[in-house]
């Protein structure tokens, strides 16, 4: 039997050098997670420690784990000379995580006395901060003043999440999780040399749900997998991204700012809200065609149903990409087929205005709803196919963001 195939994993910081800088907290253990996913996504990570940082999470755990080098004593004979000006060089982005109240006092006030204090020093890539800290601490002025200080001078200050803390009971000041430490460097390193600095997108996701009732809609198989992909690919170009989706977001999403919506008319008021000034519309969304006419009030009972004759009245919805019209904005539509996939998604690019459209085909496993790969056939109004392979959903969207970019109507960067 033949393998099934398969599409190669997506490797957004590909070329990348991150240095995470640990300072003394227990939520350090998160540093470790945190240091694997920037590497699972393709980047080599250095870390440096500070004195109190290397008492929760001896070096050598990130030695074991990381590709890169592990600076934990300035005065360790056998590391390389001048250890912290060549980490610093050579850093995309230096996240910091956890900086605790002193780190970041250290950091705001241009003090290097510890090896992640020095290389923040020795850096001119940008620099991404994670608070964590007990409530009461992260509620001072003078550390609120500091963050203020970092964020002036350009720093990203990822976090605190409002969680359980170690001095007990729950509150702002836990660490964000590492997989949103991990996109924040990601949206770090786009906002400061991604190709889609300064553009605004618009990406839809999900299937709407059309309610029926308070505990019933009509709905569709979409999980919104794909348009999630296409705004985490946004913001790893620079893009301001503003998600609109039905569906409960992912984590991860750090730098994207979401939009819940249920119903397609939700939708297209979400992104008439949003469109204004905004470069494209990416409509991953599966929007109902039709909604019940009425959406009653309480449940509805069976004999209602029986009394009803057994019918739901549907009416019709807008055709929410079509309807939007804003200067300036490019259109991207999705067509999902399940028969005569290119005559049928050309003939939407004119129907609905679009620049271009992605046809995929749902009826096969491994591509279109519920997973995590996709086979599409890129389609614009010169009906010359560009079909690609199966690729992870977020792949088909840095393709995406190809074609949109060398659109004739995308505007010329600024720089
Ligand atoms: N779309 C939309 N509003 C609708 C229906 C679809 O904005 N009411 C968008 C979808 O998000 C997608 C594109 O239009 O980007 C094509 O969707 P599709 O369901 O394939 O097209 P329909 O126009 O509904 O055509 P049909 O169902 O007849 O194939």
């Amino acid at each position: 039997m033949s393998q099934p195939e398969s599409a190669p994993t997506p490797r957004p910081l590909r070329g990348r050098r991150v240095t995470l800088g640990v300072s003394g907290s227990i939520s350090a253990y998160k540093s470790v997670e945190a240091a694997r996913r920037l590497e699972d996504a393709g980047a080599i990570v250095d870390v440096a420690l500070t004195p109190s940082a290397a008492r929760f999470i001896p070096p050598l755990t990130y030695r074991s784990l990381v590709q890169g080098e592990v600076a934990a004593d300035l005065w360790d004979p056998s590391a390389p000379a001048e250890q912290h000006v060549a980490m610093g060089r050579r850093a995309d982005a230096m996240l910091v995580a956890p900086a605790s109240a002193t780190t970041i006092a250290k950091l705001a006030q241009g003090i290097g006395d510890n090896p992640v204090t020095l290389t923040a020093l020795a850096t001119d890539a940008p620099l991404v901060v994670a608070p964590a800290m007990d409530s009461v601490m992260y509620g001072q002025p003078s550390v609120q003043a500091n963050l203020e200080l970092l964020k002036a001078r350009g720093a990203f200050i990822a976090g605190p999440a409002v969680g359980r803390l170690a001095s007990g009971g729950s509150g702002l000041g836990r660490l964000i999780e590492p997989i949103e430490l991990a996109a924040a460097v990601r949206s770090a390193i786009g906002r400061t040399v991604g190709e889609l600095r300064g553009r605004h997108i618009i990406v839809t996701a999900g299937g709407t749900r059309e309610p029926i009732d308070p505990v019933r809609f009509v709905g569709n198989h979409s999980s919104g997998k794909m348009g999630i992909a296409v705004a985490e690919a946004s913001r790893d170009q620079g893009a301001a991204v503003t998600l609109v989706t039905t569906q409960p977001p992912p984590q991860g999403l750090y730098g994207i700012v979401v939009r819940p919506v249920g119903t397609a008319l939700e939708m297209q008021e979400a992104i008439r809200n949003a469109a204004r000034g905004a470069d494209a519309l990416v409509m991953a969304a599966a929007v109902a065609d039709y909604r019940p006419a009425e959406a009653a009030e309480s449940k509805l009972k069976k004999q209602d149903a029986e009394a009803a004759g057994m019918t739901i009245e549907l009416v019709e919805n807008p055709d929410v990409i079509a309807s939007i019209d804003a200067p300036h904005l490019l259109k991207v539509g999705f067509a999902a087929e399940t028969d005569d996939l290119i005559a049928n998604a050309q003939a939407k690019i004119e129907k609905k205005g679009l620049a271009f459209i992605v046809a995929n085909d749902v009826s096969q496993s491994d591509a279109g709803f519920q997973v995590d790969t996709n086979r599409v056939v890129l389609l614009d109004e010169s009906g010359e196919p560009e079909r690609l392979p199966l690729l992870h959903k977020y792949d088909v969207g840095v393709a995406i963001l190809e074609r949109l970019k060398s659109h004739h109507g995308w505007p010329a960067s600024s720089e």
